[in-house]
């Protein structure tokens, strides 16, 4: 297994090297064990467990940098994103960062770049969660495309109790995820929830004993990973660009691009693999 670590914190060039903040495995390690890890899974964990994974500048950048190498790796198929321990996902964006910003410095470092980074990546990315999904953490399950949730998990957006507001996509990832009604509740009011309400909601796709958390993640993402590479990033990115618009234009998007699936070597692989009753092979093309 080859497991890479990126970027540590920020440290100056005096300073003794501090451990990574963000490790990533490709392949991932097996799922419960049995195996080998599936060659086209990778694993992406947040490690700052003393401060419950918060996300600070150098965890987001680690972050961002993780997620455009391995979108640009043809190896890999699916990403399983996690946070060490069992305490925390990640308790939101580091407070001893913010405390003393200003509009200008939130504006110039608050890692805008680096959210966009990792939303825009291309891959299926799926949220395995225990324990703590806050703030920034919950925005960035949100993110994610599938939430893997272990039923130790707690999700929120308590900004409003820090006097600011959700600020990487909250205000319209949750609305989109759960409706209007119950996201100014949750936001307005910034309590924490369940992952059984999260489920609930229709914000988890599964929610599992929590022991099993990452195992399932890592199961399911196996799963997505033996799908055709080219349909699997189609459908996610017609699902994703297509949240904001009126659903002619939506349908008119996923017409285009299911159209075009048609000129891959895949999709005739597929439909023969199904009529000559074998498994099919997926070449990527
Ligand atoms: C910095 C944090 C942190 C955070 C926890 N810690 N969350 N440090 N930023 N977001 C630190 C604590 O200071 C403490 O360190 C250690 O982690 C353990 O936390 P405790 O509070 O002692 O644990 P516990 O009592 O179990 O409470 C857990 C908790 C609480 C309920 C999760 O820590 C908490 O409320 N955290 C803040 C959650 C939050 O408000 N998140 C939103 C942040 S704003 P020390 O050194 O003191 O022991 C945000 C904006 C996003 O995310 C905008 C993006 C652009």
């Amino acid at each position: 297994m080859v497991t890479e670590a990126t970027a540590g914190s920020a440290n100056g060039p005096d300073e003794p090297q501090l451990a990574p903040v963000v490790r990533v495995d490709l392949p991932a390690p097996p799922a419960f064990g049995r195996g080998s890890g599936d060659p086209g899974v990778a694993l992406v964990t947040i490690d700052r467990q003393s401060v419950l994974n918060a996300l600070d500048a150098a965890v987001l950048s680690a972050l961002a940098a993780a997620f455009r190498r391995l979108d640009a790796d043809p190896t890999c198929r699916a990403i399983v994103l996690t946070g060490a321990g069992t305490r925390a996902f990640a308790a939101g964006a580091d407070i001893k960062g913010m405390v003393d910003a200003t509009p200008a410095t939130i504006e110039t470092a608050g890692g805008f770049e680096h959210w966009e980074s990792i939303s825009a990546v291309g891959l299926p990315v799926i949220a395995a969660v225990r324990g703590f999904a806050l703030g920034g953490g919950c925005e960035l399950a949100l993110q994610c495309d599938l939430i893997v949730a272990g039923d130790d998990a707690t999700f929120g957006q308590p900004e409003i109790k820090l006097g600011i507001m959700p600020g990487a996509g909250g205000t319209q990832r949750l609305t989109r995820a759960v409706g209007k009604a119950r996201a100014m509740e949750l936001i307005l009011t910034g309590r924490s929830f369940d992952a059984r309400e999260a489920e609930r909601l229709g914000m988890v796709s599964v929610v599992v004993p929590a022991e099993e958390t990452l195992d399932r993640a890592l199961e399911l993402a196996g799963r997505i990973a033996a799908m055709p590479p080219l349909a699997v990033r189609s459908a996610k990115a017609v699902i994703a660009a297509t949240q904001e618009l009126p659903l002619a234009e939506g349908l008119r998007i996923e017409r285009r691009v299911f159209v075009d699936l048609f000129a891959t070597e895949d999709q005739h692989e597929g439909m023969t693999a199904f009529i000559e009753k074998r498994q099919p092979h997926w070449t990527g093309r």
